[in-house]
């Protein structure tokens, strides 16, 4: 069966670009889909301030083919070394769209991060006078806690604290993974808006064990039960307002994944469309996928609608998607389990 769909050009509100090598390879697969994407700051060293924001932003830019028109929304990472300053000349210079908090420990590249969330109550403070949006990694990182209940967790332990410290904060819950974080975005919305990855549409933690384990299904926060895929999966086929795209395509070297202590992060970028249209098809919403990647993301951003549309075509073979080399090294593309026949056609 063959198709055709035309939306208005996607936003990815959560994507992991690298640098170097790493970035120039994976930076395609993006620009072809998406008219913007946020870039999360999670380098080595970490983005902390406005200059190393658009050293980063021009990076990108300078990594981006030719004649693409492509706008990178660059993020800050908050340390329990942030000030207020650092957050007032980021927004007033308009440099970022966003500061992202990452509890110490929880992902990767996050040994920066905050790890008592007291220390950045006076940040939090400024980021809610200046309307800087918060982008949060919701997971505990306390070991005693099981790994499948870090989501949930997070929620009263750091969410619900800074949202009656700061009713103000617009705040976006990142890739969430539970039913228990669907409801409470849904009771908290308009302050709180959820991303919700490709990845967690598709696979639940049965993935992780199918017949061995499978390094290339390991991300943070882990898929969780089908119960919760579900629910996910209900809440971004329903149209509803505060859920939107952010891939949080994260791409790592294959001796990084396949490794004694393998890296978090799968590399959804190429198949993220093709992915999402297959979903939605199947879900018998095709005519909300446009809300989900290129509305309400950028509605909660405060953005302008992007112009243009992009064309969505069913074909009748597979698509083949090959890892990308990266030196005398490979990046392996996210495999839904699932033949994919939806593909970007030619913006208009
Ligand atoms: C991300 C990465 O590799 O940078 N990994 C992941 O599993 N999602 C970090 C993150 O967003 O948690
Ligand atoms: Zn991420």
């Amino acid at each position: 069966m063959s198709g055709r769909i035309s939306i208005r050009r996607p936003d990815d509100f959560h994507l992991h670009l690298r640098d170097g090598e790493i970035l120039r390879q994976v930076l395609p697969a993006t620009v072809r889909q998406f008219a913007r994407a946020l870039i999360m700051p999670n380098l080595l060293p970490p983005i902390v301030d406005a200059h190393a924001a658009e050293q980063y932003r021009q990076r990108i830019l300078a990594a981006c083919p030719e004649a693409v028109e492509f706008e990178p929304l660059m993020t800050l990472y908050l340390t329990e070394n942030t000030t207020g300053r650092d957050i007032v000349q980021a927004a007033e210079a308009g440099t970022v769209a966003a500061a992202k908090l990452y509890p110490a420990g929880a992902t990767t590249n996050s040994d920066s991060g905050v790890r008592r969330i007291e220390a950045i109550r006076p940040v939090l403070d400024r980021m809610e006078a200046v309307d800087l949006p918060l982008c949060v990694h919701g997971e505990v990182t306390d070991p005693a806690i099981d790994v499948f209940d870090r989501e949930e967790k997070f929620i009263d332990v750091v969410l619900e604290p800074i949202r009656k410290w700061n009713p103000d904060l617009r705040i976006v819950f990142e890739h969430i993974t539970t039913a228990e974080a669907v409801s409470y975005v849904r009771s908290n919305s308009p302050a709180v808006a959820a991303t919700i990855t490709v990845h967690h549409l598709i696979i639940n933690r049965n993935h992780l064990f199918m017949g061995g384990i499978r390094p290339h299904y390991f991300c943070l926060p882990l898929a969780k039960r089908e119960i919760h895929r579900q629910a996910l999966l209900a809440a971004v086929t329903g149209g509803e307002a505060m859920f939107f795209l952010g891939t949080d395509s994260a791409p790592h070297t294959e001796s990084a994944k396949l490794n004694p202590c393998g890296c978090a992060g799968i590399f959804t970028a190429p198949v993220a469309l093709s992915c999402l249209a297959h979903l939605f098809e199947e879900a018998g919403s095709l005519s909300r996928l446009e809300a989900f990647t290129s509305e309400n993301g950028a509605r909660f951003y405060r953005l302008k609608l992007n112009s243009g549309h992009l064309v969505l075509e069913k074909g009748n073979s597979p698509l083949q998607f090959r890892p990308l080399p990266v030196g005398n090294e490979s990046i392996q593309v996210f495999d839904p389990g699932f033949p994919l026949y939806w593909d970007v056609a030619a913006p208009v």
